[in-house]
C-alpha cells in the first residue's frame, strides 16, 4: 500500500540558515564586501585594507623559520594530532616567551589555538555563559563582535578617547558593569587605532578590574611590535590579584597570518580561576582537536628568546613600520580634512575625516566607496570598528605603494573640497 503524505515520517527538504549562522556577522564584511563599490579600473589598486602584512610581498618571514618547518616537515615527527593544548615544548616555549619576571607561566598555563582568533573564541566561551556581557573596545577589531553574538554573549562598548592617544575612558568603563559583565577584553598594541598602553594607564584598567572582580582578556597579538621609546608592556605583568588570559599568537610578528597558530596565557597568581576553569578550558580547546601539528613544532626554535636571529628580524620589522608609520603621518597631515592620529604600534593607522570641509562626502563609508571607486585606493571606514567619520589604513605596503596611495588621497581630497 502507498504511503500517505499524512504518514509521520514523512518530510519535504527545509534547510535553512541557523541561527547561530544569521547572528554570525563580521561588521567587515557587511559593509566592504556588498559588492557595491568597485575600484576605478584604470588605476592600479592598492589594498591597504586588510591587517595581512604578506599582501605586497615586501615583508616576509625570517628564512630560518622556513628552515626550521622544513627540517620538520621531513622528520615525519609531527604528522599525528598532538595534544588537543598543544605539544608539551610548543607550549613550554610560548610560556618562556610570554612570560616575564612578575608574571612567571609554565607549559600547563599554556593552551594553543588555532590563531588568536581560536584562542579568543575558547577565552570567551570559558568566561560568559548566554546573556552574560563582556566590554570590549570601541574602536576595535570587528571579530570580537562576531564571535561572540552567535553564542549569545553581550557586547558592552567602551568607548576609546582619540584625543587621549585611545586610552580608555575609564568612567565609561565602569558605568557599563553590571552583575552579569564576566570581564574586560582589552586590545593592547591595538588594531585598528596602533596606540600602546602606559604602565599608567594599564594601573587604571587593572584598579577597575580588581574593584569589580572582573578577569581581563587581554589581546596581545601586536605585543612587542612598538615604535621608537614606546615600550610593550604585557598588563599580567602589573598584578598578582586580577586574573589575566593574555592572547597571542605568530601571525603578525612573524609575518605569517596563514599559518593559523595562537595561545592563551592563563595568568592566574591567586588560583581565582583554579583548577576548574582550566579543566574547562581543556575542554573548550578539544572542539577543534588543536592547532596545526607542524607549526607548533617550531615553537622551541622560533620563540627562544636567545635567538639573535629572530630577534634582529623584529627590529627589522619594527623599524619598517615605524618609518610606515611616520610617512603617513607626515603625508596625510598636510590633507586638508584628515586628521591621521600618531600610531605607537602595531601596523594601523587611524585617520579623522572632517566632513564639513567636503562637498559630497558625508560619512567614512562614502569616503571609502569614492576613494575607491575613483583612486583605486582601498581603506576600510571607521564604521566597521564602531566609530563613524574615522578610516584604518594598514601601513605595510612598500613605501613607493604608499606613498602613491597618499598622493591619491591629496587628489581624491582636492577633488571634493568645498
Ligand atoms: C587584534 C587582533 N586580534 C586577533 C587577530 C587574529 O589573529 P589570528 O590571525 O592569529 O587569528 C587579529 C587579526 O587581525 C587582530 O588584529
Amino acid at each position: 500500500m502507498q504511503e500517505s503524505s499524512t504518514n509521520t515520517n514523512y518530510r519535504e527538504w527545509n534547510i535553512k540558515p541557523t541561527i547561530a549562522a544569521n547572528n554570525t556577522t563580521n561588521p567587515i564584511r557587511a559593509i566592504v564586501d556588498n559588492g557595491k563599490y568597485k575600484p576605478n579600473p584604470s588605476k592600479s589598486l592598492i589594498p591597504l585594507s586588510i591587517g595581512d602584512p604578506c599582501v605586497f610581498g615586501n615583508l616576509n618571514v625570517e628564512q630560518s623559520v622556513n628552515q626550521v618547518l622544513k627540517q620538520n616537515i621531513d622528520s615525519m615527527k609531527y604528522n599525528g594530532y598532538p595534544p588537543s593544548i598543544g605539544y608539551e615544548p610548543a607550549r613550554n616555549a610560548v610560556a618562556k616567551f610570554v612570560e616575564t619576571p612578575t608574571s612567571p607561566l609554565i607549559a600547563s598555563d599554556i593552551i594553543l589555538a588555532s590563531g588568536a582568533s581560536g584562542a579568543i573564541e575558547i577565552a570567551l566561551s570559558s568566561l560568559l555563559n548566554p546573556g552574560d556581557n563582556i566590554l570590549i573596545p570601541k574602536p576595535g577589531f570587528s571579530l570580537y563582535e562576531c564571535q561572540s553574538k552567535n553564542k549569545g554573549f553581550e557586547l558592552r562598548f567602551y568607548n576609546l578617547l582619540p584625543n587621549k592617544s585611545w586610552e580608555i575612558d575609564i568612567t565609561h568603563l565602569r558605568s557599563l558593569i553590571d552583575n552579569k559583565t564576566k570581564a574586560i577584553l582589552i586590545n593592547n598594541p591595538s588594531n585598528p587605532c596602533g596606540s600602546v598602553y602606559t604602565r599608567e594607564h594599564l594601573l587604571d584598567i587593572l584598579a577597575v578590574a580588581d574593584e569589580f572582580c572582573l578577569p581581563i582578556l587581554a589581546d596581545e597579538i601586536y605585543c612587542s611590535m612598538t615604535f621608537g621609546e614606546t615600550q610593550f608592556i604585557p598588563i599580567a605583568s602589573l598584578t598578582s590579584t586580577v586574573p589575566v588570559l593574555a592572547i597571542g599568537g605568530i601571525a603578525k610578528r612573524f609575518l605569517v597570518p596563514g599559518w593559523r597558530l595562537g595561545w592563551i596565557a592563563i595568568h592566574d597568581r591567586n588560583s581565582i580561576l583554579g583548577a576548574d576553569f582550566k579543566r574547562s578550558i581543556i575542554s573548550l580547546s578539544q572542539i577543534i582537536l588543536g592547532p596545526n601539528s607542524l607549526i607548533q613544532s617550531i615553537l622551541p626554535t622560533i620563540l627562544d628568546v636567545n635567538n639573535e636571529g629572530i630577534q634582529k628580524f623584529f627590529k627589522e620589522v619594527n623599524k619598517t613600520l615605524e618609518c610606515h608609520s611616520n610617512l603617513t603621518v607626515e603625508l596625510l597631515s598636510k590633507v586638508d580634512g584628515l586628521s591621521p592620529i600618531v600610531s605607537h604600534g602595531a601596523m594601523y593607522q587611524m585617520v579623522g575625516i572632517d566632513t564639513k570641509k567636503f562637498k559630497d562626502i558625508d560619512n567614512d563609508v562614502t569616503f571609502m566607496g569614492k576613494l575607491l571607486e575613483e583612486e583605486s585606493v582601498f581603506v576600510l571606514p571607521g564604521t566597521v570598528f564602531g566609530l563613524p567619520n574615522f578610516f584604518r589604513i594598514v601601513f605595510c605596503a612598500p613605501e613607493d605603494k604608499l606613498r602613491d596611495a597618499y598622493k591619491r588621497m591629496e587628489d581624491f581630497c582636492q577633488r571634493h573640497k568645498l
